[in-house]
């Protein structure tokens, strides 16, 4: 296994198996500082640099309160309209990350064009986290989703995902990546025009990822142990920054789960995670249901990247 000493995260694609486990083994010694609301004192000669381009409330905060639980420093920016790269000089990733890598141990970056982060990992020295990258990838994310469905399933292997929403979505990439590294398929169900586009199929066959489509979520949720939602009413992820318009729309019920549809043709062990913010897509009276993981994710959210955070700062191995 390589180590994760000074290791840009950037992508899941590249991670083995056992490198999996050793994030979530770190998780579950550190999750008790999150469980208990203590702090400790591990990283704190350590500086984490949040860069996020795009908004964010559950990534930057997280990563930015695991930071806190070990002990370390915390500076950035949420809004980059406030910096030099987005005013009239915009700023390049390179010359931006240049300067970064100075001001902090780690950084975590958050940008609206795919690549950004392995742009500005580039260009510093300290290890980046990408934090999401336009339609790219979410790593830690889907680490968190990842480590969740372990704790409530006690394995990785044997399971049926069924992905539900916009299969543009970078958190979909990451997931449909991992399921290289388990024993388990993938069952998705989007709308033709947000489907895997063909570069990523080509991906996907090319790491064995056992996967099909399916058209309707109410045809194939009777095989999922654990339902992965999206919405498919759904911002522009290219873009640094999109306002609600006037009409949204409505999620056609072949992309939308309820508590009925769960308890009529659902299994009665499956998991309902969702990365969060929803639109229609998945009703609230989910969330009274014994099958919700999402509040749970959140949780698991801050372990997961405590983790991280210690590992590629080196202490953690
Ligand atoms: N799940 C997720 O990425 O949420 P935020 O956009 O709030 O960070």
């Amino acid at each position: 296994m390589r180590s994760f000493i000074g290791r840009d995260i950037l992508s899941l694609k590249d991670f083995s198996r056992d490198e999996f486990f050793r994030v979530f083994q770190v998780a579950d010694d550190l999750r008790p500082f999150a469980r208990d609301r203590r702090n400790t004192d591990l990283l704190k000669e350590k500086t984490l640099l949040t860069a996020f381009y795009q908004p964010s409330t559950r990534t930057r905060l997280s990563t930015e309160a695991a930071m806190h639980r070990l002990g370390g420093h915390v500076l950035g920016f949420s809004d980059s309209k406030m910096t030099r790269a987005g005013d009239f000089y915009q700023e390049s990733i390179k010359d931006t990350f240049h300067m970064l890598e100075y001001y902090a141990d780690v950084i975590a970056i958050r940008h609206h064009q795919q690549g950004a982060p392995h742009e500005a990992a580039r260009w510093s020295s300290v290890p980046v986290i990408n934090c999401g990258d336009g339609w790219g990838e979410h790593p830690t994310q889907v680490l968190t989703d990842l480590y969740t469905i372990l704790l409530e399933k006690g394995t990785l292997d044997g399971l049926t995902f069924v992905l539900v929403g916009d299969m543009r979505m970078r958190t979909m990439h990451s997931m449909l990546y991992s399921l290289s590294q388990f024993d388990s398929r993938a069952i998705v169900v989007g709308p033709p025009q947000m489907s895997l586009q063909p570069e990523f199929k080509a991906d996907l066959d090319l790491m064995s990822v056992d996967y099909r489509e399916a058209g309707d979520v109410r045809d194939v949720i009777g095989e999922a142990d654990v339902i992965y939602m999206e919405p498919v009413v759904q911002a522009d992820y290219t873009q640094s920054r999109v306002e609600r318009g006037a009409e949204t729309g409505k999620t056609p019920p072949q992309y939308q789960v309820t508590r009925e549809l769960i308890r009529d043709k659902g299994k009665r062990s499956s998991i309902v995670l969702h990365s969060l913010p929803r639109m229609d897509e998945l009703t609230p009276d989910v969330d009274e249901t014994r099958h919700q993981r999402y509040w749970a994710e959140a949780f698991n959210g801050v372990a997961l990247r405590m983790a991280l955070l210690s590992l590629v700062l080196g202490r953690a191995e």
